[in-house]
């Protein structure tokens, strides 16, 4: 679902994660010189914006992803970038001050697990924090554009809506019953800019993310229906979309044990 090359991911994705990650930084609270930890990291969207508030040699991060590790390490060559995943960090207890996911418990083989490992690379006292795309209520407009012109090809179409995180309070819920104290939670709002409707669906054939592998493995005709569905739901010439995303954060207890 994360196999393509990092510009690929840019076009679809990354072109959110450049206003989603500021605000989300924002959101967390961060001070100036906290140690910081990007689960998910992609190819380095929130990095740069962690590297930009902390310094890079106060930032890690780790993705499973080969070519968005490289990417980021690329990009990002004083951060301590490494491959791996979120339910297995290779980090001793209590390293961070904070540790971050930006678009990511949704896609972890196990968000419950992968969120206490996050709390438990991180300091009592410090911040766990995690963002997932409104899918439930259809507040990220690129994607509800897409599943709905696909969900009047066929309506069976399960779409994102079942990925952890992407209903208002999952994520809040979930910090909770791990055992996170003063949850707070709210949406945060990011947008893109698109040059027009080609700029718009040429990122979807990249096959990033769910929506991409889903078009990549329908015939070519029912891919061209989808794109002419699409088209009338967006404005002629350049336009901007915006995209909520469900935040929420938490702060690590002393003597938070390892599960
Ligand atoms: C939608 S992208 C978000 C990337 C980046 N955080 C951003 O905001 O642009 C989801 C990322 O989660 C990564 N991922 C998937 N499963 C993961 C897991 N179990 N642990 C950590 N990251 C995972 C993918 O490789 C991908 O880079």
């Amino acid at each position: 679902m994360f196999t393509s090359p990092a510009d690929g991911y840019d076009r679809f994705m990354g072109r959110y994660t450049r206003t989603l990650a500021p605000e989300l930084v924002d959101a967390t609270g961060l001070d100036r010189n906290a140690r910081v930890l990007d689960v998910g990291c992609g190819p380095g969207g929130l990095t740069g914006v962690l590297a930009g508030h902390v310094g890079a040699q106060n930032v890690a991060a780790i993705d499973p992803a080969p070519q968005f590790v490289a990417a980021c390490r690329e990009r990002h060559p004083d951060a301590d970038v490494r491959e791996g995943m979120a339910e297995a960090l290779p980090w001793p207890d209590g390293v961070f001050d904070a540790a971050l996911s930006c678009l990511v418990v949704g896609f972890m083989t196990d968000a419950d697990h992968g969120l206490r490992e996050m709390a438990r690379v991180t300091r009592p006292g410090g911040v766990v924090a995690a963002c997932m795309w409104d899918l439930d209520e259809g507040g990220m407009t690129m994607l509800e554009t897409f599943w709905a012109a696909a969900r009047r090809l066929d309506p069976d179409v399960v779409g994102e809506r079942m990925r952890v995180g992407v209903g208002r309070g999952d994520i809040a819920t979930r910090l909770r019953a791990i055992g996170l104290r003063d949850v707070a939670d709210g949406a945060l709002t990011a947008r893109a800019d698109y040059a027009d409707f080609d700029d718009f669906w040429e990122p979807f054939t990249f096959a990033v993310g769910p929506a991409g592998a889903y078009l990549a493995a329908l015939p070519a005709d029912h891919q061209e229906q989808i794109r002419q569905l699409c088209r009338p739901l967006l404005p002629d010439g350049p336009f901007t979309l915006e995209a909520r995303a469900w935040f929420a954060r938490g702060i690590v207890p002393p003597l938070l044990l390892d599960g």
